[in-house]
């Protein structure tokens, strides 16, 4: 993900006052109102994304890639709680093309520039999919859900640092020197192959990613960036500072990528007492930091930036992954499903007020009633997870459910029929491509190679990066 302080990439922010026009309102005993609300924010999402000036190529986005990942986890969500269908076939068609001829969302013409967490996000998506029993492409040919995850996984898996001098193991955040984030171990991209090699191991049943969990986790508590005791989680640390150092800025999705890995666990090891301690532990922790007391402990906010307003895209994204996680963890940890249950659907009456701007436009402080004055494809993204994931609170009647009436993800043995191919990914020689510096020179690539770019004095570059502000 991007590596620039958020100030180029302010949301747009409309001077005048804002207009008054009505909210989309939910109540929160009415399923329906939920589903309305999901409807709206999928159509106004999808309608920003088919007018992206890169339409021509499925799932990508302008100026990022890994939020088709995001993009297509809320659609597919969406059509599993409310049914609706009309987005699927572009659904199937964004993933599948940004899945690659490799299988495993790792193509040529952005692998030279990805950090983990990118293609992680991806990746979980295509584990959705499968848990969620998301139609496969019926392209021939084509990879299944579960194939896409397992391919990725096995890059993951490749990369996993082994040498002891670079902080003894973990997942680097970006992939090559050339780039700046290549010095770093950052939580979420540890975070998120955790949570991936969790929901394999749980589908699969395969030992081997159990294997992976664990090594993840124990290597993610030994370090700086997790603390199992407080259960404060630190966004990145540096291997040129032998991994000692930390950048405690706290993000909704390095605890989001952890907690729901460690409710899979809990889910299919019966109960597991390390990853119950663990899912407490860690949801206290979101409770307090990302739901503060201050807006009545029961709204979603991503505290670092939503209420002084200086998300960046990515960040802006962050509450609807946590939307997508906390409705899973309901299903699978059902001693939590009724705070969580309160929590999503507090937070999706107070996103619905936020959703006020000039046709219903919403904006990112959830936890204020009238509009703020940003809008773009993040905001309605995350409003779109939060009304459509809320819907877990009911059952199929439309009532307010006790768990476990909604069945959880389902695995191989409980439904699932994505097929397996547990060496996918591995097809193409398996050696990544280095950047180019020629290409990266273009400006539309820079991405997380600006710090290179600095310090190799391409100011010419780098200006034409920020004024194009293109970035992963
Ligand atoms: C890669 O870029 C080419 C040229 O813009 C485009 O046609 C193709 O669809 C892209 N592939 C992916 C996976 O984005
Ligand atoms: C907490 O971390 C320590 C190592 O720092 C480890 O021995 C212990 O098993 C961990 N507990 C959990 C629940 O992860
Ligand atoms: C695992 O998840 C299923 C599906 O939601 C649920 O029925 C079951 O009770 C969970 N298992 C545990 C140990 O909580
Ligand atoms: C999986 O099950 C669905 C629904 O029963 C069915 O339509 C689909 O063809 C099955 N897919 C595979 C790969 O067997
Ligand atoms: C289990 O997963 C590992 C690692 O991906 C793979 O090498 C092995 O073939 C898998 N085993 C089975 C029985 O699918």
């Amino acid at each position: 993900m991007r590596w620039l302080t958020p100030s180029r990439v302010l949301p747009s922010l409309l001077l005048s006052a804002p207009l008054a026009i009505a909210a989309i309102t939910i109540s929160l005993q009415d399923a329906g109102s939920f589903k309305s609300a999901a409807q709206a924010a999928a159509a106004s999402s999808v309608t920003m994304y088919n007018n992206r000036d890169s339409k021509l190529i499925p799932g990508k986005f302008d100026g990022t890639w890994w939020e088709g990942g995001a993009l297509f986890t809320f659609l597919i969500n969406y059509w599993h709680w409310t049914g609706d269908d009309q987005y699927n076939d572009l659904v199937i068609q964004g993933m599948s093309w940004q899945g690659g001829p490799n299988h495993d969302f790792f193509t040529s013409n952005y692998s030279s520039y990805l950090g983990n967490d990118d293609q992680e996000f991806w990746a979980l998506g295509a584990m959705t999919a499968a848990e969620q029993r998301f139609p496969e492409d019926p392209t021939p040919g084509s990879a299944s859900w579960l194939e896409l995850a397992q391919g990725a996984f096995n890059d993951f898996a490749g990369r996993w640092d082994v040498d002891k001098a670079s902080c003894n193991g973990g997942l680097r955040w970006q992939l090559y020197p050339i780039l700046g984030g290549y010095d770093a171990k950052n939580a979420v991209s540890n975070g998120a192959f955790f949570q991936l090699a969790a929901r394999l191991y749980r589908y699969t049943n395969n030992e081997s990613y159990a294997n992976w969990a664990e090594t993840v986790w124990d290597w993610s508590v030994e370090s700086v960036l997790f603390d199992n005791k407080t259960w404060y989680i630190n966004d990145m640390t540096h291997i040129s500072q032998n991994c000692q150092d930390k950048s405690n800025m706290q993000w909704s999705y390095n605890y989001g990528s952890y907690v729901a890995g460690a409710a899979y666990m809990y889910n299919k090891t019966d109960g597991g007492a390390k990853w119950k301690e663990s899912v407490d532990g860690l949801l206290n922790s979101i409770w307090t930091i990302f739901f503060p007391e201050q807006y009545g402990g029961n709204i979603l906010s991503e505290a670092a930036c939503d209420p002084i307003m200086t998300c960046d895209r990515d960040q802006l994204c962050f509450k609807g992954l946590m939307a997508n996680w906390l409705s899973t963890i309901a299903l699978l940890v059902p001693d939590q499903a009724a705070t969580i249950t309160t929590k999503l659907k507090y937070s999706a009456v107070a996103a619905g007020k936020q959703c006020s701007g000039p046709e219903n436009d919403c904006g990112m402080q959830w936890f204020s009633s009238s509009w703020d004055g940003s809008k773009g494809i993040e905001q309605e993204m995350s409003a779109l997870s939060i009304f459509a994931n809320s819907l877990v609170a009911f059952g199929p009647d439309g009532a307010s459910y006790t768990p476990p009436s909604i069945p959880g993800p389902v695995t191989a043995e409980t439904g699932g029929n994505s097929s397996s191919n547990p060496s996918g990914g591995t097809q193409s020689s398996g050696e990544y491509q280095p950047p180019k510096q020629a290409a990266i020179t273009a400006g539309d690539r820079a991405g997380a190679g600006i710090l290179t770019l600095v310090f190799s004095g391409c100011w010419i570059a780098m200006i034409a990066w920020l004024l194009t502000g293109d970035f992963y």
